[in-house]
């Protein structure tokens, strides 16, 4: 209940809105009744100031840098966490204890298998599709084909449902990424962890056995930790408008992964290493940053920037060490690291990304780690999606139990001609 009151005035009339504060974070004006009192909107194109819904989730202090997930700092899960017990976490709010992680593991792990008729799919796809348009294509196939877990209304359903779209993505990513190349399909194996088996699908062939290399698993593991949940972000809030509307789960992720593609979002990892491989060498870094600054020059810095840190992306400074330990202990010399810490350097002193509080975000360093252990930039973004799926899954579950939750339909700021009278053709 709402202590505090927030008062509007519009024209000779007052109007109180109650003040709803959280655990933490900023409190919200809640004007539901706003409209319907006043017979105005309010206007908040992108949503900058706005709270779409209340969630139990993940918070992000944007100012401090802070990221939580059910209140344990990002830094600490990627430390010590396993991919595993961070889904656990976002879905059910708890650090699973061993037996709970187990039979989670284990239930994820048998549901890693595609329905063979669903393999068909990929064939129609040219091989040089992107893998983001796969990704879109066969998530959404997936309702065609799990019918016995679509029902929203059945929380077992619901459930049953999460666990094929957390197994079945590293599953559907590898296969597009074989498809790719034209290399066969690799099926998963059980005995290996969920990020193992992503690799072995990935990277093995049917004609030897594959190693899980330690280094490269650990890494993995920390990265879709990394990518697991962020708030109501562009995709997630996607995902929980489809669900708004009772569509089915598959839709919704498929809706999610469109809304990721985008180089403003999940596909800035893929623009920022394209443009790291563009820059070159460091002595090219004033061009490009003459050019970020240029308000003529659409260029931006991919992975530079973001809506909520006005300070380091924390999960910029996890990736920063994976990068230098992935390349370190692979030995691999790969001159755009040298670029992206020397533009980093470099930006991080310039007057115009201290005044407009310009970071490195989770995908500005993200594509030196990707491409480094073998990955083609156009998988970057499949990848954050594989890993995205979880808090996505996560976000779904928590609206669709929402007791409150209605269909999100925004209204608008109409600008457009008022009413006029039809002219025929000859008339015009
Ligand atoms: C992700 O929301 C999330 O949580 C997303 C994400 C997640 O985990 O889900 O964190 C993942 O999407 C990270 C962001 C990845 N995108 C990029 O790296 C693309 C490059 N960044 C920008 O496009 C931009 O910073 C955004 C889209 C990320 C944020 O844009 P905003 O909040 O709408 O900010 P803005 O565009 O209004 O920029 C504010 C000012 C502008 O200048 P002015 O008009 O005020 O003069 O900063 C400038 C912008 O021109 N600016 C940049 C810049 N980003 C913003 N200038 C140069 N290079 C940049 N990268």
């Amino acid at each position: 209940m709402a202590d505090k009151t927030a008062s509007l005035t519009l024209g000779e009339k007052s109007y109180d809105y109650g003040l709803l504060s959280g655990s933490v974070g900023p409190d919200v004006v809640d004007i539901r009744k706003l409209y319907a009192q006043t017979g105005a909107f309010t206007y908040d194109p992108g949503f900058t100031s706005t709270a779409s819904c209340e969630s139990a989730i993940t918070y992000i202090d944007g100012d401090q840098g802070i990221l939580l997930h059910r209140g344990y700092p990002i830094d600490q899960l990627a430390e010590n966490s396993t991919f595993m017990e961070v889904a656990h976490l976002l879905i059910h709010g708890e650090l699973p204890k061993k037996d709970e992680l187990d039979t989670f593991t284990y239930t994820i792990t048998r549901h890693t298998m595609l329905h063979e008729q669903l393999i068909q799919f990929y064939r129609g796809f040219r091989r040089d599709a992107h893998p983001m348009a796969i990704m879109c294509g066969v998530v959404g196939a997936l309702s065609a084909f799990y019918h016995d877990s679509t029902d929203i209304t059945d929380p077992k359903q619901r459930m049953i449902a999460s666990h094929r779209l957390i197994a079945k993505m590293p599953t559907i990513a590898a296969m597009a990424y074989k498809y790719s190349i034209g290399q066969p399909f690799m099926l998963p194996q059980n005995n290996l962890s969920y990020t193992g088996n992503f690799l072995r699908m990935t990277f093995g062939v049917p004609a030897e056995p594959y190693e899980v290399n330690p280094i490269v698993e650990q890494a993995m593991r920390t990265i879709f930790i990394l990518h697991a949940d962020h708030e109501q972000n562009a995709s997630t809030s996607t995902v929980r408008l489809a669900g708004s509307s009772g569509a089915n789960p598959f839709a919704c992720i498929a809706a999610g992964i469109a809304c990721l593609w985008g180089p403003a979002h999940g596909g800035a990892n893929e623009a920022a290493l394209n443009m790291l491989r563009e820059i070159g060498t460091p002595d090219r870094i004033p061009e490009y940053i003459a050019r970020a600054k240029d308000k003529e020059d659409p260029f931006r810095l991919m992975g530079f920037g973001h809506r909520v840190y006005k300070n380091y992306d924390p999960r910029a400074k996890v990736m920063q060490k994976i990068a230098a330990d992935v390349l370190d202990q692979l030995d691999i010399d790969d001159p755009v690291f040298d670029v992206a810490r020397e533009l980093e350097r470099i930006a991080l002193h310039d007057e115009y990304f201290i005044e407009k509080k310009l970071y490195p975000n989770v995908d500005f360093y993200s594509g030196v780690v990707l491409s480094a252990i073998g990955f083609p930039t156009s998988m970057f973004t499949a990848l954050f999606a594989l890993a995205r799926t979880v808090g996505w899954v996560a976000q779904w579950n928590e609206m669709i139990s929402d007791p409150d939750q209605k269909i999100g339909r925004p209204r608008q700021l109409y600008t457009g001609p008022t009413q006029r009278d039809y002219v025929p053709v000859d008339k015009r």
